[in-house]
């Protein structure tokens, strides 16, 4: 396999890693678990800095991959990776906000504008999970004629 094959899976697998971590650092903050929740948070963040060095490499070497379907598959897959990429952009400056802010203990303030984070790093992370299956693993074009 080579080296620009490795990447696609090789996201998909962080972004899932990611996703898990999300969630479990959502539920150790609900059952009132913090040092749980900074521990999972800030492994999350490693795990998203990971993902978004490899992404930028694989953009820089391959472009962007154009999505094999037609008719309203097409359009389904435009309107979803638009809406995937406007949002996780406001990551860019939701994520770093959220933690300077829980760094610096301000914890309701963090609170605040940590269910928003949460909630955009959510979709964000679903449907990227959803657009690398729908670019890389649909049967398209195997069924008989
Ligand atoms: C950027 C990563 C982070 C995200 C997305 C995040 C997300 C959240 C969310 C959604 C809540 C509110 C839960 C609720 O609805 O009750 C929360 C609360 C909290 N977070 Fe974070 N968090 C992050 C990083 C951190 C870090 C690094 C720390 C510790 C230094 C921390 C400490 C806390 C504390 C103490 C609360 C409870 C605040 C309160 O109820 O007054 N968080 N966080």
């Amino acid at each position: 396999m080579e080296f620009l094959q490795i990447l696609p899976p090789t996201l998909a697998g962080l972004n899932l890693a990611s996703l898990t971590l999300l969630l479990a650092g959502f539920l150790a903050i609900r059952s009132g678990n913090r040092e749980r929740h900074r521990q999972l948070m800030l492994a999350n963040l490693g795990l998203a800095a990971g993902f978004l060095v490899i992404y930028l490499t694989q953009v820089a070497l391959a472009g962007h991959e154009r999505f094999p379907g037609e008719g309203g598959l097409r359009i389904f897959f435009v309107v979803l990776l638009t809406s995937h990429t406007i949002l996780a952009v406001s990551l860019v400056g939701l994520v770093p906000r959220t933690l300077y802010l829980a760094l610096k203990a301000r914890f309701a303030d963090h609170r605040r504008i940590a269910r928003i984070t949460f909630a955009i790093w959510l979709y964000v992370s679903v449907t990227g999970v959803v657009v690398y299956l729908m670019l890389h693993h649909l049967p398209l074009g195997t069924t008989p004629a």
